[in-house]
């Protein structure tokens, strides 16, 4: 290898073209899922406080914004939603729900914007009235009896129209028996995206503003979601989820657990996603608010390092604007 001064690296960052040339990693639309916040109450609707530039959003907004992100070319979206307080219980039965807000924003997508891939959270913390996401025994979340209400729940989606179902509660064994509780009632070809390597993090706090569990939840989520100090750990469960049958693994929070993206990749080979939550999301947008950043260049370059990191996409609230972006 020539040494300087014989070899000057700037030469090929002189130009736009050779710039263009060499770059290694390229963000497209193709490589994004927008995120959306989804309601079943007027009165709700409109922009999260804690996540500027998000709205909840009723289900003809969905479909609206469903039209455009399709239009821009990405390729599917994930729907998270925020239930009516009365309607939440310790048993979670409004997930079991099969005209609950959830189905039947699933079933209006299929309708009117076909083209689109839909994905949902299996997890029962929008509908359980203490916030977490398995069913409670005392003080305890109860791994076993949830698994059956997150087989159930996952089938009610997929018979709404799912085209992807995405555990994200981080119980033992949910990928394997909501994959049996599928291909029993007929339903082989419903995706699952398993939340394999997902942290007990402090960056989620603008969404359970968002869905509206933020004061709901009692204590934290340390039994069931990892450690943020591991990696081995986050491999043994991702070996385990592609074991049991899932699709495709991902990887939450994103920006933070870049170095999970990449082992992952490069051990397993599978599809993997990574999901910039909504903390990393209002990070972006509170620094530009303030003057201390440029939002556009931001969500960009933080997308792109998903990609140069080894994941296949994107999961982001700022799909739509970073589609937008992309297409100029
Ligand atoms: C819970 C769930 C969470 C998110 C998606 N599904 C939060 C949690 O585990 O409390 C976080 C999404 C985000 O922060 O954007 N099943």
């Amino acid at each position: 290898m020539s040494q300087f001064p014989q070899l000057r690296m700037r030469r090929k960052r002189r130009a736009d073209w050779s710039r263009n040339l060499v770059r290694e990693t390229a963000l497209t639309a193709h490589d994004l899922v927008l995120t959306t916040v989804i309601t079943d109450s007027v009165d709700r609707e409109g922009p999260v406080g804690s996540l500027p530039g998000v709205s909840r959003l009723g289900l003809d907004a969905l479909v609206a914004q469903a039209k455009e992100a399709a239009a821009l070319g990405i390729p599917a979206l994930a729907l998270f939603p925020h239930i009516d307080p009365a309607r939440k219980n310790a048993t979670a039965s409004e997930a079991l729900n099969p005209d609950g807000l959830v189905p039947e924003a699933i079933r209006r997508l299929k309708r009117d914007v076909p083209e689109i891939g839909v994905i949902v959270d299996v997890a029962l913390d929008p509908f359980t009235d203490h916030g977490h996401d398995g069913l409670m025994r005392g003080e305890v979340i109860d791994n076993d009896s949830t698994l059956d209400m997150l087989s159930q729940g996952a089938v009610i989606l997929a018979e709404a129209g799912a085209d992807m179902v995405a555990p994200s509660d981080m119980m033992d064994g949910r990928v394997g028996v909501i994959r049996d509780a599928l291909d029993d009632a007929g339903l082989t070809e419903t995706m699952i995206l398993s939340y394999a390597a997902k942290f007990a993090s402090a960056f989620y706090g603008p969404y359970r503003d968002a869905i509206g569990t933020a004061s709901a939840l009692k204590g934290d989520k340390r039994t069931y979601q990892m450690d943020p100090g591991n990696t081995d750990e986050a491999l043994h469960e991702v070996a385990m989820d592609i074991e049991e049958g899932a699709d495709m693994v991902m990887v939450k929070p994103g920006l933070p657990y870049l170095d999970i993206c990449h082992r992952i990749k490069a051990e397993f080979e599978v599809p993997t996603l990574a999901f910039q939550v909504s903390g990393e999301y209002a990070m972006i947008q509170l620094a530009s608010q303030n003057g201390w950043g440029d939002s556009e260049r931001l969500l960009l370059e933080t997308l792109t390092a998903f990609k140069r990191a080894g994941c296949d996409a994107v999961l982001s609230y700022g799909a739509i604007r970073a589609a937008r972006l992309l297409a100029g």
